[in-house]
């Protein structure tokens, strides 16, 4: 009698902690997690693209980056074949970590996919599948991993649309209990931090890294998690993105930007719109869909302004989506990159991040003209991010990062301590796509 009461008892207990969170497959316990993320032209704008395996079988899983995401969708209405996929009944933990959701009429738990490129956002279950990812000891990829129960929600062909060639779903990264960093920290029990480092090459990849440094990718091996700049991380009380329910705070990545500065001067401009208020807007935020930095039109003028005086070279004709645009012949070009001034983005405590020619400029027209590489909401939506997400000339988020200016720096997300630390790899004479991805064991 106690016999069976005992393996009743462990049974249940087994039952109780295996659907309790995404769990480990092996005993070995990775520090470190890393994987790959490739600039993909293939879309009508550039993403950044990661690829992990999933399923029974594995199978190799293509995703577009989505930094302030707050889940992992992926199409299962075409060719999803696994045999330990399991939909995630309502009332469960599990479920319970998606924070607000639904039941379907089969009681699995749902929340809306969003495909935050296009602003598609439907509803879809989630379900729970085996994940395999390498681990990293900030060298190399070491040995893979697996997660068996890495929770995602089912998105369809429509939610797929407008994603890179070959991408079936999105990684989000953004502050909930289900994005990628949180599963894998949770999984393997590792700090809850990630460092993201976009490449500007379309065939080298740049790198992520889940969990503490080191982080080995100088050319003199330097470990980069050791020259950074900090700076604090800020909530919006407000959700700015799509497929969120009323009331939910923002999941995305907001930084304190007080002023701008260029050549030395500060940007004269409205500093009620660099700070978040109790409705959600204003502020600054990191996004790596919006391919370029998206203003509020009254900053973009004034930062265009002085940029366009502290360059001193005539303006031509703009090219969409950018409207400050040079002839190349006029600009010289340096190893920053074009051979302008920085813009300086000033953050708490006088902390700045200086963003670089390489970062703030973009070729077009077959490199004969050179524009800077941030887009006026005012000038209407040349792009699905800037039409939905930002949406007319005084969006509500006043400065969004795009993922341009953050190429070829490295940046840490710290969220125990809600911090972000900062780099420009150029400046370690490195850059993100000297990550060695050949596995060593
Ligand atoms: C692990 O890394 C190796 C070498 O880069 C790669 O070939 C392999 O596909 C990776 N495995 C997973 C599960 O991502
Ligand atoms: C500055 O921006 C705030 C928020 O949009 C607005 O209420 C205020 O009128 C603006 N001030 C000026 C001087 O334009
Ligand atoms: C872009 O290039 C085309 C052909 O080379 C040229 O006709 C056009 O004027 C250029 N546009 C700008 C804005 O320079
Ligand atoms: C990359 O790592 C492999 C495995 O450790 C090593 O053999 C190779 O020399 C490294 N390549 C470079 C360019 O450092």
């Amino acid at each position: 009698m106690a016999a069976t009461l005992r393996l009743f008892y462990l049974s249940f207990l087994s039952f109780f902690i295996s659907f309790s969170t995404a769990q480990a497959r092996t005993s070995f316990r990775p520090k470190a997690l890393v994987l790959p993320v490739v600039k993909d032209l293939s879309a009508s704008t550039p993403q950044y693209v990661t690829q992990i395996k999933q399923r029974t079988p594995l199978v190799p899983v293509k995703l577009t980056v989505d930094l302030g995401g707050g889940y992992f969708w992926v199409n299962c209405e075409n060719g999803y074949v696994s045999s330990t996929s399991k939909p995630v009944p309502c009332g469960s933990a599990q479920c319970s970590l998606f924070g607000s959701h639904g039941c379907s009429g089969e009681n699995i738990c749902g929340r809306s996919p969003s495909n935050t490129v296009t602003g598609v956002s439907t509803f879809g279950d989630i379900h729970a599948d085996v994940v395999a990812i390498n681990a990293t000891d900030g060298n190399n990829p070491t040995r893979v991993v697996s997660v068996t129960k890495f929770l995602f929600i089912c998105g369809s062909n429509v939610v797929q649309q407008g994603l890179a060639k070959g991408v079936t779903g999105m990684a989000g990264f953004g502050r909930t209990k289900v994005s990628f960093p949180s599963q894998f920290s949770s999984a393997f029990s590792f700090p809850r931090k990630f460092a993201i480092c976009l490449s500007s090459s379309t065939f080298s990849a740049g790198v992520i890294l889940f969990g503490n440094g080191p982080y080995n990718f100088g050319y003199l091996n330097a470990d980069l998690s050791k020259v950074l700049t900090f700076t604090p991380l800020l909530t919006n009380p407000v959700s700015t993105s799509p497929g969120s329910f009323m009331g939910e705070p923002s999941v995305e990545y907001f930084i304190g930007v007080k002023s701008i500065r260029i050549s030395n001067k500060i940007v004269s401009l409205n500093t009620t719109l660099l700070s978040i208020d109790s409705n959600g807007i204003g502020g600054t935020k990191i996004s790596t869909v919006n391919p370029y930095t998206v203003m509020e039109t009254t900053i973009y003028k004034a930062v265009s302004k002085a940029f366009v005086a502290a360059v001193g070279k005539r303006t031509v004709a703009s090219v969409a989506p950018f409207s400050t645009c040079f002839a190349t012949q006029d600009i010289g070009s340096s190893r920053m990159g074009p051979s302008v001034p920085d813009i300086d983005l000033v953050l708490q405590n006088e902390v700045v991040w200086s963003i670089i020619g390489a970062n703030s400029m973009v070729y077009v027209n077959n490199s004969e003209v050179i524009c800077l590489g941030f887009v006026d909401a005012g000038s209407g939506p040349s792009t699905a991010q800037v039409g939905f997400v930002v949406g007319g000339s005084h969006p509500m988020t006043s400065i969004t990062i795009g993922a341009h200016q953050l190429e070829n720096n490295i940046l840490q997300f710290d969220l125990a301590t809600s911090r972000l630390g900062f780099r420009s790899l150029f400046l370690e004479h490195t850059n993100c796509a000297n990550f060695n991805f050949t596995s060593s064991a």
